[in-house]
């Protein structure tokens, strides 16, 4: 594959009223549940991106008639059943998606057969004993490569057991593959997590009527039920909708409107932050569809001041900081971002990857073991590297918005996994980005 470069011209102002694709955590989840359930289930909005779209071929290789998804995001699933999956032919190649091997880790544990789940340059770095230490807990038996990264090799046939675990991070992957476990292991499990993380698994097995009982901060599930076939309605990812809060936020006289975006409460800290900061966010015609609330939001332009992150906002907006980064860039005075470690261990490290991304187009930032201090100012433009890291390089794209001159990013082939068509839309919203290979 040959390498795609952006370039952005500098300045732009961005303006319409348009949906941004489907939330990726919910896409994920409503092809392993509906996989798994008794029944037919429908999604509409389905994320086409290629993280999503791998966890879909995932479950077609185990024996799952899925049909779509259509130019709509309709897709058709037929359960097979809690019991139904079958042992796929090879491996299993989940390309750049975390949710997907964590998740599916802890759903495969429990089957009858072996599988071997893999994936690409960005992944295979990626931490999996914050999975396979609690699988082997439940007497799951699970393999990784050296220092615990995939390929996962996970040994079917093993009896599992229900614990009671208190995770040493706020993941919502690492609760979920838990729950999932659960649902195949004797007796009860329950997951304790030390900050709030998005709660996708909790609703949508509950909405699959198969029930998970939050009390505070500790979930649990009862295993040997069933799922139901439902509908999935799959609002715009709050993750892609962020780009635009802040490019409509830092780029002057705009006025943008996004549709139908997900603000479920466990999602919404990168509007609480940018608030904090003194950006004009308005949340209008909130509604809830499929258990999942629901609003279209307005932004206008805005000059944000620096602040300090709270802290029990960051796991409430852990995808969104490379892009609040860019927000803090912009800024009058110091942002100081604290508690964000788990940013060194996503698709890239964020922390450094970002830092060293704002330095390259002239802004005052320092990298900090688990944060970033920005002294916002003006942006000049430049050369940055993605690193293999689709949101790092569609935050650099809204940096444009603000540069004295073209901002040029580097290995950009990765937004795929989560925002098709960001360029088209990007240029047709105000922003002037072109391919370069
Ligand atoms: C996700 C959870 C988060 C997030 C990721 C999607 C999910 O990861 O960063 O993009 O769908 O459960 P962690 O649970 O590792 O924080």
């Amino acid at each position: 594959m040959s390498q795609i470069n952006y370039i952005v011209k500098p300045g732009g102002k961005l303006s319409g009223e348009f949906r941004v694709p489907g939330d990726k955590s919910i896409s994920h989840r409503s092809i392993m549940f509906g996989a798994i359930a008794d029944g037919t289930t429908h999604v509409t909005g389905f994320l086409q991106g290629e993280d999503s779209l791998n966890t879909l071929k995932a479950f077609r290789a185990m024996g799952v008639g899925i049909d779509g998804p259509n130019e709509k995001g309709e897709v058709t699933i037929k359960g097979v059943g809690i019991d139904g999956l079958k042992a796929p032919d090879s491996e299993i190649d989940l390309g750049n998606s975390g949710t997907s091997i964590r998740l599916m880790s802890g759903l495969l544990a429990g089957q009858a057969f072996d599988v071997m789940l893999s994936g690409d340059r960005s992944l295979s770095k990626r931490p999996m004993k914050r999975v396979t230490d609690p699988l082997a807990l439940m007497g799951a038996k699970v393999d990784t490569d050296e220092g615990g990264r995939p390929p996962l090799r996970i040994h079917g046939g093993s009896a599992i057991q229900g614990i009671d675990y208190s995770m040493p991070m706020a993941s919502a992957q690492v609760k979920s593959c838990i729950l999932l476990a659960g649902m195949y292991a004797r007796g009860k499990t329950c997951v304790t997590e030390p900050a709030t993380t998005r709660d996708h698994t909790e609703r949508m097995l509950n909405a699959f009527a198969y029930p998970v009982v939050t009390e505070g901060n500790r979930m649990c599930i009862e295993g040997g039920g069933r799922l139901t076939a439902c509908d999935i309605d799959v609002p715009a990812d709050i993750s892609s909708a962020a780009f635009y809060m802040v490019g409509g936020s830092i780029a002057e006289n705009s006025d943008i409107t996004l549709q139908h975006v997900g603000i479920n409460p466990t999602r919404t800290g990168v509007i609480d932050i940018l608030k904090l900061m003194g950006a004009n966010i308005e949340l209008m015609n909130e509604r809830v569809v499929g258990g999942e609330p629901v609003a279209d939001i307005r932004v206008r332009s805005a000059q944000l001041k620096g602040i300090n992150v709270p802290e029990h906002l960051v796991p409430l907006a852990i995808d969104e900081f490379p892009v609040l980064f860019v927000a803090a860039a912009c800024a009058d005075g110091k942002t100081v971002i604290t508690g964000a470690e788990e940013l060194r261990v996503k698709e890239s490290d964020r922390i450094q990857v970002m830092a060293d991304g704002l330095l390259a187009i002239g802004v005052d930032a320092e990298a900090t073991a688990d944060g970033m201090v920005i002294n916002g100012g003006s942006i000049k433009g430049g050369k940055v590297h993605s690193r293999d890291d689709h949101r790092i390089a569609m935050a650099f794209t809204m940096a444009a918005l603000r540069a004295e001159s073209d901002i040029i990013i580097e290995d950009c082939e990765n937004v795929n996994t989560s925002f098709p068509d960001f360029i088209g839309l990007a240029n047709r919203t105000g922003i002037s980005v072109s391919i370069a290979s």
